[in-house]
């Protein structure tokens, strides 16, 4: 076509995405395609460059041929002439615009033929009144223009590519508003997304994290900073869980390529970052309250080898008085990797080790893989047995068992979108926590994982598992390390159900420990997809004892809170390969202001508990933890303020600072809420680290002094005991001295020039569920003013407020006690107040 040399190469669409190919002329041209080798170098390995073969102007694409008002919004008709080089073209669409609140747009397509992700989400009943956004569609090829009305920015425009619709290709492209797009997970990457021909791929996957590949999560939601640098922000979410590329290239655009389900989307309008998060989380669904000890130090590791080994850990952390607050195992305290059985040798005092922990006020929590052995003698084991009986497991399409190989051999897979299935793994938590009584569960394995791909008698050759386009998926084909794609489940194949099994598997696992303990329920799981959050944390997954592995886990960390999965952490000191002590330390001091906070180490490497360390370095381990042991407070009312708003917890700088351009890409310091700034030593050999201090004053937590910044970097101290800390002007935090609930608490306030600071607190018996509904809480708000003397009148309450009643409602529980006055100090009097250090921690 002549107009292939108009096209600038940052917009270049590719229309040869498929790997393994040498696209030559030929075979772009007979896709009708423009066939231009690029003039620039060639691509760094695992990136594609500037596509050679692209859609020219004009491709053939969509027509809008009718749209009609509704009551929520426009419906269209869209349909298309010419068929596209992919089988089964759908050549005429449905269109639906719901215009849900004034900062959500959703445009999906409302036929039900389809297969559409089994999660709730919120029905609008009204049109919104007053949008925040415009929509445009454009006819003739068909697209989409969505604007922000107060500033004109365009945030979403689909007329810069041809879109597909196809039964196992659909394709959607955008322009971008700018370049700074955040979220896309899983994957390891900076938390500010490249957008030079950056794919990223999207289907659960078993592997070690690493760049430009697929991973253990799937979450299709971008935010996103608006044209022009002026802070504002919008969101983007497509509801579709099938295997999928998200390509983003300099133009700025992105391409949504996926291979199944619908095309649903979301779009957000903020305008400010945190209210993004807000707006996807109304749809997705709020995080859940975390019970109080889930905040604590968690120690782990596979290969203790038996049950007192592990207790002697914990004896020996007592000793040293490091805070622990939960003690887990891996596979090896099963019987031959056996889901609900304990070894009856090396792990026969784990019933008196669990109980010997919750007399010290410490919980147990340990894993279950999904894969349930299949080969065990007939009547011998009850999971697989009563499984067979009861019919919980995924199935081949002739309707067998489909069996895999996971670490106990040959196993079968609980099909968790069946609630049988969920009846069935609460019998079996039941009957294993009469034995053992667990108090929360780690659930891994879930992409699902199985060492063998497809099936032990492979897969049938359908079009599910040799699809026409197969997204940049590690291994090449979507059984690879998993089930058969056309495997049967109750909800749909497994072709559209894969990237939710972390999910189901969450949602019935803290669904029965709520049943069987009356309490929140603690689950981490490896597999994640939209709105986990309702019902697990995530660690991320098995990382190396690596300096790079420490930095990326904080790019980590900020996007899964970004995506409603807040409790999130890194296996602290690295999982596989050796630690060292040095590294060590620093993520110990990293991993304490982590959400979640476990320390986790691969079989056959040194033990790294801190009593393996030093003195020195076990000193340092020892008062990180009790730093962050006295920050509970203050941690547990962010977990609230997630849970009740959908804030972030641990929020990246441009969070609170979105008109600073320069805290776009800041991924090696963070926010804890809104005030406090951790700086962490991310490098080896260093007593210093350099950080950006957005414009303002900040404290130093420790001593008190007072940093004015113009927004700058800054060079701190930091020998080999210290984290830097900051607080940020105007704020007022609640800290413990001791982490037990029940201590007394402390404020620390950070006063602002004009002398003014507030804060809050979220209390409540800590483990109990839906505290707030019923009424079983404090939260109160602290307001600091500065008072001069000689205007000061007694009960002149313009003037103080140290807490203000009517924030303020007393917990009826036992539980609960409430703020001691005398360890309280609301107002500080005092021009030069700086936070306090003594009495911080417990002697
Ligand atoms: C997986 C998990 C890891 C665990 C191991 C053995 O690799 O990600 O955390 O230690 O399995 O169960």
């Amino acid at each position: 076509p002549q107009a292939c040399g108009v096209v600038p190469e940052a917009w270049r669409f590719d229309c040869y995405p498929e790997r393994g190919v040498v696209v030559t002329r030929e075979l772009c041209e007979a896709r009708n395609c423009c066939f231009i080798p690029a003039s620039s170098s060639p691509p760094a390995p695992g990136r594609n460059g500037v596509p050679w073969c692209f859609y020219p102007p004009g491709f053939p694409s969509y027509s809008l041929v009718s749209v009609n008002a509704t009551d929520l919004g426009q419906t269209g008709t869209l349909v298309k002439m010419v068929k596209t080089y992919y089988p089964k073209d759908i050549l005429t669409l449905q269109l639906e615009l719901l215009y849900e609140t004034d900062n959500r747009l959703r445009i999906t397509d409302p036929s039900e033929s389809r297969f559409e992700v089994p999660i709730a989400v919120p029905k609008a009943t009204e049109k919104a009144s007053n949008p925040a956004y415009s929509v445009e569609l454009s006819n003739e090829p068909f697209g989409i223009i969505v604007k922000r009305t107060s500033t004109g920015a365009v945030l979403l425009n689909t007329t810069v590519a041809p879109l597909f619709y196809c039964d196992q290709f659909l394709q959607l492209s955008s322009s971008l508003s700018s370049q700074y797009i955040y979220g896309l997970g899983e994957h390891r990457s900076s938390f500010l997304h490249d957008i030079h021909w950056n794919t990223l791929t999207m289907w659960a996957r078993d592997v070690a994290p690493t760049e430009l590949t697929n991973l253990y999560g799937v979450h299709p939601f971008y935010l996103a900073m608006d044209e022009g640098g002026t802070g504002t922000a919008h969101g983007f979410f497509l509801l579709n869980s099938n295997a999928m590329d998200v390509v983003l290239q300099p133009g700025p655009a992105i391409t949504w390529r996926t291979i199944g389900g619908i095309l649903d989307f979301y779009v957000f309008l903020g305008p400010d970052p945190a209210s993004v998060i807000g707006q996807y989380l109304e749809v997705v669904g709020y995080p859940a309250m975390p019970v109080y000890w889930a905040l604590g130090y968690h120690l782990c590791r596979w290969g203790y080898g038996s049950s007192n080994a592990t207790w002697d850990v914990v004896k020996n952390m007592r000793n040293y008085g490091i805070p622990q607050d939960v003690q887990w195992n891996d596979i090896d305290y099963m019987d031959r990797s056996l889901d609900f059985t304990f070894d009856p040798t090396a792990f026969s005092t784990l019933p008196d080790m669990v109980k010997d922990l919750h007399s010290h006020g410490q919980r147990y929590v340990m894993m279950l893989d999904p894969g349930i052995s299949s080969v065990q003698p007939e009547g011998g084991y009850w999971p697989y047995d009563e499984g067979l009986r009861r019919g919980v497991f995924i199935n081949h399409t002739d309707g067998s068992t489909l069996i895999g190989k996971v670490w106990p051999g040959l196993t079968a897979f609980p099909d968790f979108s069946d609630d049988v299935t969920h009846e069935w793994w609460y019998d079996n938590l039941k009957r294993f926590h009469d034995k053992v009584p667990f108090d929360g569960l780690w659930i891994d394995m879930n992409e699902p994982s199985s060492f063998v791909d497809g099936s032990t008698v492979g897969c049938p050759d359908t079009e599910l598992e040799n699809p026409p386009y197969t997204p940049g998926i590690l291994g090449g084909l979507l059984r690879a390390k998993t089930l058969c794609a056309s495997a049967v489940q109750k909800t749909s194949s497994h072709y559209n159900m894969h990237s939710l099994y972390g999910l189901l598997e969450a949602k019935a696992s803290a669904r029965a420990l709520k049943r069987m303990l009356g309490k929140r329920a603690f689950v981490i799981s490896r597999s994640t997809f939209p709105s986990q959050g309702q019902y697990s944390g995530h660690w991320l997954g098995d990382n190396r004892s690596h300096w790079k592995d420490m930095y990326t886990s904080i790019a980590g960390m900020l996007t899964f809170n970004l995506l409603g999965v807040p409790l999130v952490g890194a296996d602290i000191c690295g999982f596989s390969e050796q630690t060292e002590e040095e590294l060590c330390v620093r993520w110990t001091q990293l991993g304490a202001f982590y959400p979640f906070t476990r320390n986790h180490n691969s079989i056959d490497q040194k033990p790294q508990d801190p009593p393996a360390f030093s003195p020195r370095a076990r000193s340092a381990m020892k008062q990180s933890l009790l730093l962050r042991s006295s920050l509970f407070p203050l941690l547990y009312t962010l977990f609230h303020r997630a849970h009740t708003h959908g804030h972030t917890v641990a929020r990246p700088l441009l969070f609170e600072f979105p008109k600073d351009v320069r805290t776009y890409g800041i991924d090696r310091q963070f926010l804890w809420g809104k005030s406090l700034m951790v700086t962490p030593v991310l490098d080896p050999g260093v007593d210093y680290v350099v950080g950006y201090f957005p414009q303002g004053l900040w404290y130093d937590y420790y001593t008190g002094d007072s940093i004015r910044s113009k927004g700058e970097e800054l060079r701190l101290k930091a020998p080999l005991d210290h984290i830097n800390l900051h607080l940020r002007e105007g704020a007022v935090i609640p800290t413990q001295v001791n982490r037990q609930i029940g201590q007394p608490l402390h404020l620390v306030s950070s006063l602002s020039e004009d002398g003014s600071a507030g804060g809050e607190l979220f209390w409540d018996d800590g483990e109990s569920i839906d505290t707030l509904e019923t009424d079983q809480y404090a939260h109160v708000v602290f307001t600091v003013v500065k008072v001069r003397s000689d205007h000061y009148r007694p009960g002149s309450s313009d003037h103080y407020r140290p807490v203000r009643s009517d924030h303020y409602r007393p917990v009826r529980s036992d539980h609960y006690r409430p703020v001691r006055s005398d360890h309280y100090r609301p107002v500080l009097r005092s021009d030069q107040y700086a936070p306090t250090t003594t009495d911080r921690y417990a002697p």
